[in-house]
């Protein structure tokens, strides 16, 4: 993709609508659910992230045909648990999802695939997946240090208890999702629980997935049927609007159909001890996921603090909710989060640096960072260093800023929302 420089000017309020793509972690595990499931699903507002559709060439790839509609939805014919041996490496693109959980059901499939990706997934960590995946028998190699590329050398496995060290929901859906092909009853045991996509999905396409506590289990074997479903609105990227609505009093702003699964939603609450005005009405439930219509209203923007369980609950939104932090009335502070550092980019790192190119102050931790409030920050000349949630946290920060700002590389937003700086240019005031 070419490169795109963005400039944002100052707002004063945000008022309007905005209608929030699907949500991308249901959308990659729907995709790759439905390829071995049997029949022909249906995905009406699957995510137009360019992450998902690197699952979706993984999936065609491996023999599982797909096709935009014209009344848009996806529709996937999906082949049963036997793959087809792919003829050639498997793109994951930018996308840690697609690697990560692509991978436990290919350490089930009697054949070696490879799977690659651009320059910022080769320098993600892969260990935390491959070390269940040998456990269960399946044989793995990667470039030094745990990154990809990565072969598998699939086959039957075994089932394990595996209690990952690093709370991951790709992690957690990578042994759940190779446990569909062991041979008795695999369980994951979290130490801190993230969000539960993986189980859900796995549910709605007719498996069996029981919790107890910070412990899911699921036996091998299971077949899955396809499914017809509504991709619930992803929080994660309403989320760079609801903040920049907390930057504003006079802010109004609708988002309807978001996700409003418990284990991602803990955003709202703390958006709303920050201060932003919150309800949530129409709440529905479409195969086991929570859908809202969020209305927020701009009021007082205080800050707060995030660390453990919050911070493993709010990873994705870390970003943004730092980026605005200069301009809380008592700053922010985040710890705990180290998992940044493996992001896309090092996000304490490349959040730091474009604050401090904005004129605000802060101090960084090897695990989070401290941004002060009652700050003025002006535009500046920014990069999203290659990073959809950088690109976008700073288009918000811009909003409050004296003078423009310039941002570099903002294609990266399309990873995971294509029309984002479309939409915000929808609302802006
Ligand atoms: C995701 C889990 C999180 C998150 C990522 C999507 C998922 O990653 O940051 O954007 O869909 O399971 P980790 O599992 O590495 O925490």
């Amino acid at each position: 993709m070419s490169a795109l420089t963005s400039v944002v000017s100052p707002a004063c309020a945000l008022s309007g609508h905005v209608r929030i793509p699907g949500d991308k972690s249901i959308s990659h595990r729907y995709a790759m659910l439905a390829g071995i499931a049997e029949g022909t699903s249906r995905f009406l507002n699957f995510s137009a992230a360019q992450d998902c559709y690197s699952t979706l060439g993984c999936m065609r790839a491996l023999g599982s045909e797909w096709a935009k509609k014209d009344d848009g939805a996806i529709e996937v014919h999906g082949i049963g648990p036997n793959l087809k041996v792919p003829t050639r490496p498997l793109d994951c693109g930018n996308s840690g999802s697609t690697i990560r959980m692509l991978s436990g059901i290919l350490a089930g499939q009697p054949f070696t695939s490879e799977l690659f990706g651009d320059e910022s997934l080769s320098r993600r960590p892969m260990a935390r997946i491959m070390k269940p995946l040998a456990e269960m028998g399946a044989t793995l190699e990667s470039r030094e240090g745990g990154r990809p590329p990565l072969k598998i050398h699939g086959g039957l496995l075994h089932p394990i208890h595996y209690r990952p060290e690093v709370a991951s929901a790709q992690v957690k859906t990578c042994v759940l999702f190779a446990g569909l092909f062991a041979d008795g009853e695999t369980s994951v045991e979290e130490p801190i629980r993230t969000r539960d996509h993986g189980e859900v999905a796995l549910r709605a396409f007719g498996a069996d997935v029981d919790r107890a506590g910070n412990t899911v289990r699921i036996k091998g074997g299971q077949k899955l049927r396809a499914i017809e479903a509504h991709v619930p609105g992803d929080i994660s990227s309403a989320a760079f609007f609801l903040c920049a609505a907390a930057l504003f009093p006079d802010s109004q702003l609708t988002l309807p159909g978001i996700l409003m699964n418990p284990s991602r939603a803990r955003l709202l609450d703390i958006l709303i001890q920050m201060g932003l005005k919150i309800s949530v009405a129409q709440l529905e439930e479409h195969h086991g996921e929570l859908i809202g219509t969020i209305e927020a209203r701009g009021g007082a923007w205080k800050g707060g603090a995030i660390s453990g369980a919050d911070t493993a609950a709010l990873i994705d939104e870390i970003p943004v909710l730092a980026a605005t932090a200069p301009y809380t009335e008592n700053g922010l502070e985040v710890r705990d989060a180290k998992e940044l550092r493996v992001k896309e980019s090092d996000r304490i790192a490349t959040v730091a640096t474009n604050l401090r190119k904005m004129g605000a102050e802060l101090e960084e931790h090897p695990d989070g960072l401290r941004i002060p409030g009652r700050q003025r920050l002006h535009g500046a000349e920014l990069d999203s260093f290659g990073d959809h949630r950088i690109a976008m946290a700073f288009a918000i920060a811009a909003l409050r800023a004296e003078g423009e700002t310039v941002i570099h590389g903002a294609e990266a937003a399309a990873v995971s929302y294509p029309g984002f700086f479309d939409d915000l240019r929808g609302i802006a005031e």
